[in-house]
This record gives C-alpha cells, sequence and structure tokens, in this order.
C-alpha cells in the first residue's frame, strides 16, 4: 500500500531539532505498519549558512530562514517547533491558523496564560497537536504505566521525583542568547521549573492522576550573570532550584526536587511511587531497567525486582532488535513520532496534547507562585 505523506516543517536546528529528525527518520523503518510516512520537507533557522548545513546533513529538501515563510507555505503539512520557550506561542498560532499540525516542545510555552491561547488557536483549527514530553514513551516508563493502571500497587501514597543536573554552578557562565537562553527568564519563562521539573511533572500526572495543590521553595544561588546579549553584568531571573510538595487528587503525597547544582549529576531523573502492595522506581541514568517490589511475593523471594525492559511483550519493544538488547534515550523521540502518525490513521489525539500539556503549566505556575508568595497554592 502507498504510504500517505506527511510534510514536516521543522522550526530549530539545535539539540531538539536533532532528536525529532533522527525520529522522522528512523520511525518508518521500525514502524513499517503506520499508514502515513513524514517527509522531512523544510527546516527553518534564522542563520542561512547553518541552516543549509542542517538540511544537507539531515536530508530536508529545503530550509528558510524565517518562520513566518515555512507556516505560510502550501506544501507544509505539519510544524514542529524545537525553539526556545518565548517562540512556542507566536509560531504555534499562526501554524494552527495557517491549518498546520502542531507539534510542540515541552514546556508548551512560559506562561499558563500563553500556553492557554495555544490550546484554544488548535482547538479552533480542529488540527492535530501534541507536546514532546517524551520520557512517556521510554518503554520501562510505559510499562510503570501499564502495572500501575492494572492495579498492581493498589492504593497509591507516595510519589517522588528528581531531575538534578550540576552545569550551572561555575559564576562565570553568563546567561542569555543562543545557546544559553535556558538562563533567561524572558525567553524560558523560568528555570529548573519550566525546564525540568515540567517533565516529572508530567510524567506524574500521567501516571498518578491530577495534582490539587503546592507548595514551594526556590533558589537562585547566583543572583548576577554576564549577559550574552547585552554584554552587561544582570541579575539572573530564573530559578536554579526548586522543591515543592503537593497532594494529588488520589490522596497521595508527592515530593519533587529540581536543581542545577547538584555536583555529579548530568540529567539523574528518577521516580519512585509507593502503594498499599508494592512500589516501582525508575531511573534515566539506567533507563531500561525498572524496579518493582511486590508485598505480595512469597517471603523466600520478596524483594526489588530489576526488570530488563527488553521483551517483545513490553511497550514498544517488539518494535525494536531481541529480548536483551537495550535501547536509548532517542527512542522516546521515535516512539512519539510513531504514535503521532497512528494518531491520525486512528483520528485520536497524541497525547500530550496542548490541552493535556497546559495541566503541567498549571502546576508549574503555581509551584513559582508558592515559592514567591510562602503560600499553599491551589492548582486553577
Ligand atoms: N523533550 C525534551 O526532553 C527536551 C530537551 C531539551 C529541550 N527541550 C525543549 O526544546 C526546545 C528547544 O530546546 P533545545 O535544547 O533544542 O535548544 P537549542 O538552543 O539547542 O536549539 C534552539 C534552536 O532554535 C533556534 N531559534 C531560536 N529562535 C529562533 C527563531 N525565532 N526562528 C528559528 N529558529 C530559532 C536556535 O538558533 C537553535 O537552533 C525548548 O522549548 C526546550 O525546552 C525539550
Amino acid at each position: 500500500m502507498a504510504k500517505k505523506p506527511l510534510n514536516i516543517g521543522l522550526v530549530g536546528y539545535g539539540f531538539m531539532g536533532r532528536t525529532h529528525s533522527n525520529g522522522y527518520k528512523r520511525a518508518p523503518d521500525f514502524f513499517p505498519e503506520l499508514e502515513y510516512t513524514p517527509v522531512l520537507k523544510a527546516v527553518c533557522g534564522r542563520n542561512e549558512e547553518k541552516t543549509k548545513d542542517f538540511a544537507a546533513k539531515w536530508g530536508y529538501e529545503s530550509y528558510e530562514t524565517d518562520w513566518k515563510a515555512l507556516v505560510a507555505r502550501d506544501d507544509i503539512d505539519a510544524i514542529d517547533i524545537c525553539t526556545p520557550n518565548n517562540t512556542h506561542n507566536e509560531i504555534a498560532i499562526a501554524a494552527a491558523k495557517a491549518g498546520k499540525m502542531v507539534l510542540c516542545e515541552k514546556p508548551i510555552a512560559r506562561t499558563t496564560a500563553e500556553g492557554a491561547e495555544m490550546v484554544t488557536a488548535v482547538e479552533e483549527a480542529g488540527v492535530a497537536n501534541t507536546v514532546w514530553y517524551n520520557y512517556r514513551r521510554i518503554p520501562a516508563v510505559s510499562l510503570a504505566k501499564k502495572l500501575i493502571d492494572e492495579g498492581r500497587l493498589g492504593r497509591i501514597f507516595h510519589y517522588r521525583s528528581n531531575f538534578l543536573q550540576d552545569w550551572t554552578i561555575n559564576a562565570d557562565l553568563p546567561q542569555g542568547g543562543e545557546a544559553l537562553w535556558r538562563l533567561d527568564a524572558e525567553a524560558a519563562g523560568s528555570g529548573v521549573t519550566g525546564d525540568l521539573l515540567a517533565h516529572c511533572i508530567d510524567t506524574a500526572m500521567w501516571l498518578n492522576g491530577g495534582i490539587v495543590d503546592v507548595s514551594a521553595m526556590t533558589e537562585t544561588f547566583i543572583k548576577e550573570r554576564m549577559h550574552q546579549l547585552t554584554g552587561k553584568m544582570e541579575k539572573v531571573t530564573i530559578d536554579d532550584a526548586c522543591v515543592f510538595h503537593c497532594h494529588f487528587a488520589n490522596g497521595s503525597l508527592g515530593l519533587f526536587e529540581s536543581t542545577r547544582y547538584a555536583r555529579g549529576h548530568k540529567a539523574l531523573y528518577t521516580l519512585e511511587i509507593n502503594g498499599e502492595h508494592g512500589s516501582i522506581r525508575w531511573d534515566l541514568h539506567d533507563l531500561n531497567h525498572l524496579e518493582y517490589f511486590d508485598h505480595r511475593d512469597d517471603s523466600l523471594v520478596r524483594g526489588w525486582h530489576k526488570v530488563h525492559v527488553s521483551d517483545g511483550d513490553m511497550p514498544y519493544m517488539d518494535h525494536w532488535w531481541v529480548p536483551g538488547l537495550s535501547i536509548g534515550y532517542e527512542h522516546s523521540f521515535v516512539h512519539q513520532v510513531a504514535d503521532f502518525l497512528k494518531s491520525l490513521e486512528d483520528g485520536t489525539v497524541c497525547e500530550p496534547s496542548f490541552k493535556t500539556a497546559l495541566e503541567t503549566a498549571k502546576v508549574c505556575d503555581a509551584v513559582l507562585e508558592s515559592a514567591a508568595e510562602r503560600k499553599w497554592v491551589d492548582i486553577a
């Protein structure tokens, strides 16, 4: 059967531009049953030479240097937003108004208000949309979801999650501009809250349901940094670290921590869930394993099991190698591409949709408000 082409227009050729391009290229090979196939139609970046190089290297048919020109093209079906957070709102709304499907990197936007406008735009236009909270699609995390939904843990009491890094400890590191936009709240919206905790919150609400209220503290350890765009020492406006606790709607308690000041940790995303019958634990540094404890096991063998998530009956794994062989970080993006294509075929929503991702934005905003005002904040 001839495949239906899905013409992709990618905006931004940085870190995520590469992971997504790899996803579009790999998905048809490993998910051959899909009706749609992505076509790398055009990439957009502001620097013509670098954009042209990226297009040649990754196999894009053409390039643009202004995202508005990309959005205006008749031969583009879907706009994929891989640019800093301050650009998501404008590009997504323009794309939706032009009738394009929109795939947007996380967080959906800098604030809930910006994100809500994007939800309205895609819903009014009736276009397919998704936000790249890719950790849901790491097979071990997807397996955790299956085990929880089957009720194996019983009533949930605790959800605990960390995202730890150490790359901003040096006080001489500048802020803002190319590559360092994450240190500038104007471009990023917030620091670790929107960048790292947003991932933890999305996974948490997917696995354990909605969050009702939060109490948080944030800290900015280095108060001033040289701003790359002005060349001057300027106040640092992001949160370097954030710790919050919360109530989930199911009555369980949540505890979350993220920082870029945890010496020795590069991207330590961990989660643990404790239920009445058992517990689950996962760690990004060992992403193919899911640790599982079931109190109902025979006492002679009761203990933490380290499940290697590689068998063909584990989520996504029948599309890869043979049991016992591992996959990596990049596969979570291949899986999101495959799920997006499947959702077009089935006429379903590829979660998290913009609407779902807005719930994470609401929690992030409440966390920042709670920290700023030193009080509990209900999620709107
Ligand atoms: N899902 C994940 O795990 C994950 C990981 C990293 C980043 N992200 C998200 O992806 C987005 C991009 O992050 P990144 O790490 O790829 O950043 P990056 O700095 O590596 O790349 C951003 C790219 O956008 C380009 N750009 C900026 N403004 C532009 C404009 N107006 N028009 C066209 N291009 C423009 C930059 O030149 C650069 O090529 C952010 O929203 C970030 O939060 C998600």
